[in-house]
């Protein structure tokens, strides 16, 4: 979604607003602005497109002073344009704005009554023609930027700054994160810690509800109620090879490659000292207290939650429901006793995710989440965050926090398995020792690369592209699929094998290349059965198996990859690999804006 800062500094704001607003970029960039106070005044630049187009602005046309805010925009009321790119100003408020004011429309009609004028379609805009009023009727600056907060509806974060007053940033937050961070004599804003990371590793985040008083001297944090908060001030270990490309020429590049690394640390961190089962540390889930697993996340997350429902059905035996957020919030689903609520989420801000786990507060026994951010909303508003310790991903199509989750779940799984008597200690062990090899298969995947880039290349040729898989493979194909359209623009849709005759293979002609992920597992010779439909009706078939597979399977097939032979219960993270590498080399063969597919957010704190 959008992305906020703002700097009370000793130097030119504007060029470390920019730098800043760089980190940001990842969650939205359809446009973007900054506003200085330049002796007393208020003055703003705002460019659409990416940040580059607002630097070149500023090359022309500089803005001076030493306090700004600033924002890169995920449009969600009124197009792109620059008079709807934040900075929003009225009068002697400039606001920016992450999140949707949802009864904008109502005090939109109260202030046109009053004769105020718009020049923007957004809501962002009514925020500062609110606080413009509460100014006129002669309230101080943050007394009415308090007054307007308390009309606004809806879930969002703010950074005000004033005309004339050099020394101030009033911030809020509800709903959506923000993060203060303490310099020397100097105080930042930001949405997230990464977009501080320049400045400081001296972070306080904001609780819900709160509101911030910003001076480069002091901060005075208030909660819901009004009154005056103790906000533990945090060192964040910002590690910058997290945030930098590393070499790589795009952030997704280098992630998808981080993925051996990441794997083998989460492994780690969920091993009990012996290596022989799973821990969860500094906590404990009783499995065999639950009769029942919901599990609820958003897009990417979703999909590992479908894995994992394969996994704890199979391997723990416990029945498990899952469901997109957006559709579980609504749906009112009764949530019936020893029931565990588990919530994936890479960002921990989902909105539809969260309105969903607080759905199943005070129902559910016990809310667990897995979590990437550990500071995030949702890990902490559970009962227990398990951390997948993916560390920071900027690409915006998920990839090492998908395989980090899918990790993380299925040692939970094993560990159901174990509390529930359902595997022995020994069956365990094994599986474990397996995961433990996990990473050095992952870098052998790593290595079919060029094979995946040539697949890819023909890949990019097509118009749709069909993805199929069977059981486990089936939630990977979805989300193949996923990463394809998200990053290439091609048409991509996914099924599981055996519904491919129930419709969609009347779209099978020669121009549809299908991709099919087939490890030579028990359920091999049915997709294979499957493959040959789609042959004989001149589809195109990219199989994705391993040297088995290949050498049983691939007779007339269009392409074949082949991948390290993996238990079968591993290998929806290794063809996890194929999935982004095709999807990856499609979208750079096409010239696609790989790190920041068009219209996408990162972390979508808006419904
Ligand atoms: C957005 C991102 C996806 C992500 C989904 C859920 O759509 O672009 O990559 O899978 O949100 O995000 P979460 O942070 O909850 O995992």
């Amino acid at each position: 979604m959008c992305g906020i800062v703002g700097v009370l500094g000793n130097h030119e704001a504007a060029p470390i607003l920019v730098e800043a607003l760089k980190r940001l970029e990842y969650r939205g960039y359809d446009s973007a602005g900054i506003a200085t106070i330049n002796n007393g005044t208020l003055d703003r630049r705002r460019a659409v497109g990416k940040l580059v187009n607002l630097s070149d602005l500023l090359v022309h046309d500089p803005l001076l002073g030493k306090s700004g805010i600033g924002h890169t925009r995920w449009a969600t009321h009124g197009a792109p344009s620059v008079d709807n790119a934040h900075p929003h100003q009225a009068g002697p408020v400039a606001v920016v704005h992450n999140g949707i004011i949802e009864n904008f429309r109502d005090l939109r009609s109260e202030l046109a009554e009053a004769g105020i004028r718009f020049v923007t379609e957004t809501d962002t805009e009514t925020v500062a023609l609110m606080t413009q009023r509460y100014m006129s009727e002669g309230l101080a600056p943050v007394d009415a930027a308090r007054k307007t907060l308390s009309r606004l509806e809806g879930a969002f974060a703010l950074a005000f700054l004033f005309e004339g007053e050099e020394d101030l940033i009033f911030a809020a937050r509800k709903g959506s994160p923000l993060a203060i961070g303490h310099g020397e004599g100097e105080m930042f804003v930001g949405s997230d810690a990464i977009a501080l990371a320049q400045m400081t590793d001296q972070i306080t985040y904001l609780e819900e509800g709160d509101s911030a008083v910003l001076a480069r001297n002091s901060l005075e944090i208030r909660n819901e109620a009004g009154e005056i908060a103790n906000r533990e001030k945090r060192q964040i270990h910002m590690d910058q090879a997290q945030i930098d490309k590393g070499g790589h020429k795009h952030f997704m590049a280098k992630e998808i490659a981080e993925q051996p690394t990441v794997i083998g640390e989460a492994v780690r961190h969920y091993l009990s000292n012996d290596g022989k089962s799973v821990a969860l540390p500094g906590a404990d889930i009783d499995f065999a207290g639950i009769d029942r697993l919901v599990m609820v996340a958003c897009g990417t997350a979703y999909y590992a939650c479908m894995t994992a429902k394969y996994w704890f059905e199979q391997l723990a035996r416990i029945p498990v429901e899952i469901d997109i957020a957006s559709e579980f919030r609504y749906r009112e689903p009764p949530i019936p006793v020893r029931t565990l609520a588990l919530f994936v989420s890479q960002s921990g801000e989902t909105a539809d995710t969260l309105a969903a786990l607080r759905y199943c507060e005070g129902k559910a026994d016990k809310i667990v989440s897995v979590v990437n951010v550990p500071e995030s909303s949702i890990a902490r508003e559970s009962d227990l965050a398990l951390p997948i310790l993916a560390g920071t991903e900027i690409g915006v199509a998920s990839t090492k926090a998908f395989t980090c989750q899918l990790t993380v779940l299925l040692m939970l799984a094993l560990k159901a398995a174990s509390d529930r008597g359902e595997m022995s200690e020994g069956e365990i062990a094994a599986t474990l020792g397996e995961l433990q090899t996990l990473p050095g298969i992952l870098n052998a995947a790593l290595e079919r690369e060029g094979a995946l880039r040539a697949s890819a290349r023909k890949l990019a040729e097509a118009r749709d592209i069909l993805f199929l898989g069977r059981g486990l493979m089936y939630p990977l194909a979805l989300e193949g699929a996923l990463k394809l359209k998200e990053i290439s623009y091609i048409h991509a849709e996914a099924y599981a094998s055996g519904e491919l005759k129930h419709g969609p293979i009347a779209l099978i002609d020669k121009h549809v290349p299908v991709v099919v992920m087939a490890p030579k597992d028990g359920l091999f010779d049915k997709t294979v059965s499957n493959m040959q439909e789609v042959m004989a009706r001149n589809g195109k078939v990219l199989l994705i198996t391993d040297s088995d597979g290949a050498s049983e399977g691939a007779q007339g097939v269009w392409d074949v990859v082949t991948l390290p032979a993996v238990d079968d219960v591993l290998a929806p993270i290794l063809y996890a690999i194929p999935a982004q590498l095709l999807a990856y080399h499609t979208a750079v063969a096409k010239g696609t804006d790989v790190d920041q597919p068009r219209n996408l957010a990162k972390s979508v704190t808006v419904e």
